[in-house]
């Protein structure tokens, strides 16, 4: 720093020297050529004597005569004098040089540039109200922008939208990224934003189509949604701009600029992020979102087939499983006595509201009245070939009452539910002990004949478990290697926040599929807990945006695997309830899409958003 301003002291000491030099001699020069012409002119003006005066008294205060030349010389006082005058000058000069070089390097204003611009590339110069984020490049940066992959970028004076500086980004080839900004942590759900920058190509290439993108999520489940695109050349500059809403906490939040496709290299400037109020956001429909993939469905109570629970299924929904009304224990409580109140509600609110039913369910080791499995001597049924005998009769005659009540109303039954244990062996349920796996058998049989058209499932818990789906794929390529009429399994998929894993659920599917049987998801819910103690007064909302994080993955992959899987249906509406209220212990959770207020939560607009 020393150095420095000892150079730059010699360089205004040298400069001085010159200008009082050059001073000296055009005094020396101009004063008596001055005194001449003023004589010569005779001057007859009222002033003309007191200015001649003047002017010798000045030349002689600032000057002395040498003796031995007789030529004036310069006086001490006169040279501080003119030294005085001199650097008055140089200051004036000097600050007139650097006025022009600020203007001249400047480039076009702003002004200036709407005037040659077309009307459509012609830019704020001064940023809009609420602007939260600017990029203008003029300190020469990259300011906050980073190279994507395969990309460099850096500040560039080659053109400028406004001001003398912009971005360059130069690429290695097709594919390759261009250019990004982080945003996470500077926008919230809560408001709306623009997203504005303009982009020109460097040289004169082909128009090129560059586009912005917004990839947002987590580190589990990333989205890039296309945001603007437009069309760019080498001549003009186009703006991108987008609004913006962010449809939940992330932790990932980030927006980029590159082409659609091509190689083409580009500059990028005056970028801008303004906010506004959000813009209203009307509420997406499930069943549609996901009409060309798969059926989205919501188990049901028959209190939730009124009401507004009603309302926001029948809008949100295109079918409904009944939770319990049609489980044995509520059809045929007693032998023979069947009671079909509840069922014929949730069967008929769903046919008035042209919504799909699928049946849950036809046997399992719950929710079986104990008078199933007595022997007619009223005793609890012993292995025997009479027991096994009656008890495949009473399950026919259940079945086939409820098959043949709803047929062609119901279109997919699971048949039989968590025949499986853990560890792959098979659930030793009173049926499976009296009858082994003729119960099975015998249920799909029974259920295809009183209704053919029906998709008749194998309904089980955890099968993205290892042990589990491996037992499940055995047993299902065994019965149709027998002919029983499997047509699908189901998968419950109660998962919470942590597990599975995508690629687990991707393995489930991917195996099953080697079967040729449909896959429906049929109990979808994802508890915030991962262990069976925690409990929350309030579920934290880093939890609920975790949850949206996996369903989105999870959803990612059902999307994927969409030529599998034919329907999707979520355990419950709402959080207000849900059987993890009590299971396994009494604790509040939050496992669905929508929540106590029935309102939707992140995980809904975190797998509403641009689904694929
Ligand atoms: O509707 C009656 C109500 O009128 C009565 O006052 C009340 C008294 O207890 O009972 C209500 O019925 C309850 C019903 O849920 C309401 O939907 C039953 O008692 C209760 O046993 C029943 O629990 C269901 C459970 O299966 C047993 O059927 C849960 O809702 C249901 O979520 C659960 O679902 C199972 C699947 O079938 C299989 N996979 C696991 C899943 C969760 O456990």
């Amino acid at each position: 720093m020393r150095r420095a301003w000892a150079a730059v002291w010699r360089f205004v000491e040298l400069w001085s020297w010159v200008a009082v030099h050059s001073c000296k001699e055009l005094w020396q020069w101009a004063v008596p050529r001055c005194a001449a012409a003023l004589r010569r002119a005779r001057l007859r003006a009222p002033f003309a004597p007191a200015l001649r005066e003047a002017i010798r008294l000045r030349f002689e205060a600032t000057t002395r005569e040498d003796p031995l030349t007789g030529a004036r010389l310069w006086s001490p006082r006169g040279r501080t004098h003119i030294f005085a005058m001199a650097t008055g000058v140089l200051i004036t000069v000097v600050a007139a040089a650097v006025v022009l070089a600020v203007s001249a390097f400047s480039g076009p204003s702003g002004d200036s540039l709407a005037a040659r611009a077309p009307s459509s590339t012609v830019a704020t110069v001064s940023p809009p109200p609420n602007t939260i984020l600017t990029s203008d490049f003029e300190d020469g940066s990259a300011q906050d922008w980073v190279a994507g992959a395969g990309a460099k970028i850096k500040g560039t004076t080659a053109a400028a939208h406004t001001g003398r500086h912009s971005l360059q980004v130069t690429r290695r080839g097709n594919g390759q990224q261009g250019a990004w900004h982080n945003l996470q942590g500077k926008l919230s759900p809560d408001a709306g934003y623009t997203l504005t920058t303009w982009v020109r190509l460097t040289g004169n290439g082909p128009a090129t189509s560059l586009r912005m993108t917004v990839s947002w999520g987590w580190a589990s489940a990333v989205q890039d949604d296309v945001v603007a695109t437009v069309e760019a050349n080498g001549a003009t500059w186009a703006r991108l701009e987008a609004q913006y809403s962010p449809v939940t906490a992330v932790d990932l939040l980030s927006v980029r600029v590159e082409p659609a496709g091509g190689a083409a290299d580009f500059l990028l400037d005056d970028f801008t992020v303004t906010q506004h109020a959000p813009p209203p956001r009307s509420v997406p429909a499930l069943r549609e979102i996901f009409a060309g993939s798969f059926d989205v469905g919501a188990a049901i109570s028959t209190q939730q087939a009124t009401g507004p629970e009603a309302d926001l299924v029948k809008r949100q929904f295109g079918s409904v499983t009944p939770t319990a009304a049609m489980k044995w224990t509520a059809t045929e409580p007693r032998p023979g006595e069947f009671t079909f109140g509840d069922s014929d509600k949730i069967v008929n609110f769903a046919t008035s509201n042209g919504m799909k039913i699928r049946g849950h369910t036809l046997v399992w080791h719950n929710q079986t009245p104990d008078w199933v499995f007595t022997d007619d001597n009223g005793q609890p049924m012993t292995p025997t070939p009479q027991n096994k005998a009656l008890l495949l009769a009473r399950m026919s005659d259940h079945i086939r009452t409820l098959v043949e009540r709803y047929r062609g109303k119901i279109t997919a039954w699971d048949v039989v539910n968590e025949v499986i244990n853990d560890d792959g062996t098979l659930r030793q349920s009173r049926w499976y002990q009296i009858a082994g796996l003729d119960y099975i058998r015998t249920a799909f049989t029974v259920a295809h004949a009183a209704d053919p058209a029906a998709k008749l499932c194998i309904n089980d818990v955890n099968l993205t478990g290892p042990s589990r789906r491996d037992a499940m794929y055995d047993l299902v390529a065994d019965l149709l290697a027998e002919g029983v009429p499997v047509d699908c399994i189901g998968s419950q998929t109660h998962v919470n926040i942590s597990v599975p894993s995508p690629a687990a659920l991707a393995a489930s599917i991917e195996k099953f599929a080697k079967l040729g049987v449909d896959q429906q998801i049929t109990e979808m819910d994802m508890s915030v807990y991962t262990d069976n103690t925690s409990s929350y007064p309030t579920v934290p909302p880093g939890l609920l945006a975790q949850q949206a994080a996996q369903y989105k993955a999870l959803f990612a992959v059902l999307l994927r695997y969409r030529d599998q899987i034919s329907s999707v249906t979520f355990w419950g509406v709402a959080d207000n309830q849900t059987w993890l209220s009590t299971y396994p212990i009494p604790r509040v959770d939050a496992p669905l899409l929508f929540g106590t207020d029935l309102a939707p939560k992140p995980a809904f607009w975190a797998i509403v958003a641009n689904p694929g």
